[in-house]
């Protein structure tokens, strides 16, 4: 792209077009472009951790607003050889900065740079700096850059020697829907949470439970994703303050979702944990995210949890210890394994619990058990193989999300488990 060359191409219809990067946490890019495709737009896989479409401002919006497992919404504004200084400041100073940003953008830049002959990120962010200082002054016909108005965060990232210029259309990361003041000591990122619920067979209609809900996570996202609440609809996005994006553009495209919302579940969710302090906090935040009709929340230790209902959904992130979240565990046994056979007192309660998780499959023998933990043991605890076994991020800690599948519904018990089909 040059100076000459618009930030986006227009096509036929008068609607500029963007191309677009959505990170999201490893392992979630199936699920993302899975999303994308819900709400009628194609994606492909471009990395890991990256999905990628083309599209037009009101798709950004929509990205934003509805997006329940992605980080954020990037706009890629070039892709080039950046091998030295002069390749990275000549070519981003080629692009028409000028057709993105108004006169009075404000645009501090960030940078990563991985297995690359630039390796000083501060030395590129101030080269791409100076370089989009020049380009405005140029399209904009000034001498003033006043950085007063919008924001616009530029990201330049340089991955073997090839640099990514990003505009962030998002603002605050996706995972956070404005609902979750208060928190537990190990809480899970909206996003994560909402990815397990999306991977599960869970559905409105179906019987769910959450044995360890802690902040409420799990079982607020399930209840937003059934009750089809677009996630974004209570916050704001970085480019709600952008001149070409109208305040009449994010309201059709808030109106819009907002309608699509359907009625309060009619099998609700039940939440328990064993500390009744956490599930006050849990309570709070499933009322700020309107749906407390949706969930039924009880103090009990998950040893009592049962259900009359057959095949539903037990969907959980037991507690895993602070040793083996905070990296290399100190506990091993002879096998060589962390995390099991411990000798500290935590070590062993910790053992217990996993060691009881089979009641709940003997309690609930039709339902599917999801599981994500860092525990490195609980297929052995369970006694049985996980149907599907899946590596993902809670932040830094890798865990693992483990999915027993239960048997299919007979067609007469059908309407008892929530399947129509
Ligand atoms: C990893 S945290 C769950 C975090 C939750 N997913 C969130 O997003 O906030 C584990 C939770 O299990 C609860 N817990 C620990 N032992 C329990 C037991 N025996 N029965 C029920 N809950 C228990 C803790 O109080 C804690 O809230």
């Amino acid at each position: 792209m040059t100076a000459d060359t618009p930030v986006s191409d227009q096509p036929p219809s008068d609607q500029p077009m963007f191309d677009l990067i959505v990170p999201c946490a490893f392992g979630l890019e199936a699920v993302v472009k899975r999303e994308l495709k819900g709400i009628d737009i194609e994606a492909t896989i471009s990395d890991t951790g990256r999905v990628s479409f083309r599209g037009t401002r009101e798709m950004i919006c929509r990205a934003n607003l509805w997006l329940r497992t992605a980080d954020r919404v990037l706009i890629q504004v070039g892709e080039f050889p950046a091998g030295d200084f002069d390749a990275l400041f000549e070519t981003t100073r080629n692009i028409a900065w000028g057709r993105l940003m108004p006169v009075d953008a404000a645009f501090p830049v960030t940078g990563r740079s991985i297995k690359s002959t630039l390796t000083s990120v501060p030395a590129c962010q101030r080269s791409v700096k100076r370089a989009i200082v020049d380009a405005m002054m140029r399209d904009h016909g000034t001498q003033q850059l006043p950085e007063t108005g919008p924001l616009y965060k530029v990201d330049v990232s340089i991955l073997k020697d090839v640099a990514t210029l990003t505009v962030d259309t998002t603002g605050r990361s996706l995972h956070r829907r404005g609902y979750r003041t208060h928190i537990s000591a190990a809480p899970l990122k909206e996003t994560l949470a909402s990815a397990m619920v999306m991977l599960s067979y869970w559905r409105s209609g179906k019987a769910m439970i959450d044995p360890f809900c802690g902040s409420g996570t799990i079982p607020i996202e399930a209840a937003r994703i059934g009750r089809n609440m677009a996630p974004g609809l209570d916050r704001e996005f970085a480019c709600q303050d952008w001149p070409d994006y109208s305040d009449e553009l994010w309201s059709d495209c808030r109106s819009t979702a907002a309608a699509q919302a359907l009625p309060a579940l009619e099998e609700k969710i039940l939440a328990s944990d064993i500390n009744g302090r956490v599930l006050t906090a849990a309570r709070d935040n499933a009322v700020r995210a309107g749906v407390q009709d949706d969930i039924h929340f009880q103090v009990m230790p998950a040893a009592e949890v049962s259900s009359k209902r057959q095949y539903g959904c037990l969907i959980t992130n037991p507690p895993y210890g602070q040793r083996i979240g905070s990296g290399p565990s100190s506990r091993h046994d002879d096998s060589g394994f962390p995390g099991y056979g411990g000798d500290s007192q935590e070590d062993q309660e910790l053992d217990a619990l996993y060691e009881s998780l089979p009641d709940l499959f003997e309690k609930l023998p039709t339902w599917s058990h999801y599981f994500l933990t860092a525990y490195p043991h609980l297929e052995r605890a369970i006694g049985r193989k996980a149907d599907r076994r899946r590596k993902l991020y809670n932040g830094r800690i890798e865990c693992t999300y483990y999915q027993y599948q239960g048997p299919k519904p007979t067609p007469q018990k059908r309407s008892q488990s929530g399947d129509s089909d």
